[in-house]
């Protein structure tokens, strides 16, 4: 038995597109906290042509997800990575299988997940930041055109590179990556609900800055978020 290890450890949960990138990415700012993203994990591997990148290709060009097995595989080397420090993981986990996986091995390290904050938007406001949202993929860092517009447009702000789309973005490959969340992503809420009933925050917010300000956060100024509330599929 030995004691309980100090600091963050924080997932970040919530449909694809709900904002957990973003919100990550001002937390780890602002604070002293390592990042890890599964999504840009393997879009770099992915880039890389790497043996991780060439069998996870097909999967996220489709909207799938990628198999547990293959995600451990990647997560493991991360949570070494991030043993001593403060984090946040955006991404995972994305299966129960995967929450249960993580537990065991956070928990026989004595280093147990305590926040889970969990971004609850509506389907319809999350399709319309998909549509203008533009990416700094090297980086991985995001940007919309209405919400965090680049300083010049088209490009990024720190290497004034071309922003591009994410291919797995269009309407199409969006829809089925919602689609996995509903079948296989959100069950995780539930298990949340009962293994950390004191350490689950929902954030809910269907427009710009509502999310942010839940989370204590200074927003920058408000934008025009004209957006209905109907989820698409419920
Ligand atoms: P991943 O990269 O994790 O994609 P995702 O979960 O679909 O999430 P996104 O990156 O699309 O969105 P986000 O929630 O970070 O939102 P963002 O901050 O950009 O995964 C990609 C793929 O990899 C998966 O489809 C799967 O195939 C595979 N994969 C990854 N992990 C896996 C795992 N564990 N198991 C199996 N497969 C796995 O915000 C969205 C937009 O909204 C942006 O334009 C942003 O500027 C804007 N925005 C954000 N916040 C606000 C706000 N408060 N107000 C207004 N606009 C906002």
């Amino acid at each position: 038995e030995g004691v309980e290890e100090g600091g963050l450890r924080m997932l970040v949960f919530g449909k694809p597109g709900s904002g957990k990138g973003t919100l990550s990415a001002r937390l780890v700012k602002d604070y002293d906290i390592a990042f890890v993203s599964t999504g840009d994990v393997l879009r770099k591997e992915i880039a890389a042509k790497s043996e991780v990148g060439r069998k996870a290709e097909q999967v996220v060009a489709t909207g799938g997800l990628v198999s547990d097995e293959l995600m451990l595989e990647i997560v493991k080397t991360e949570l070494d990575r991030l043993r001593g420090k403060s984090w946040i993981v955006d991404g995972f986990p994305r299966t129960l299988h995967q929450g249960e996986l993580l537990d065991r091995v956070l928990n026989q390290e004595n280093r147990p997940l305590n926040m889970i904050v969990h971004l609850n938007v509506p389907d319809s406001v999350i399709m319309a930041r998909i549509s203008a949202r533009w990416v700094h993929l090297p980086s991985g860092r995001v940007y919309n055109t209405t919400y965090s517009a680049p300083k010049v447009p088209g490009k990024d702000d720190v290497t004034g590179e071309p922003l591009s789309k994410r291919p797995d973005d269009t309407p199409e490959t969006f829809s089925k990556r919602l689609q996995a969340y509903y079948e296989s992503t959100a069950p995780l809420l539930q298990y949340f609900a009962k293994t950390y009933p004191d350490s689950l925050f929902s954030l809910s917010g269907s427009s710009s800055d509502e999310v942010l300000i839940a989370a204590g956060l200074k927003a920058p100024p408000p934008v025009d978020d004209t957006s209905s509330d109907q989820n698409y599929y419920s």
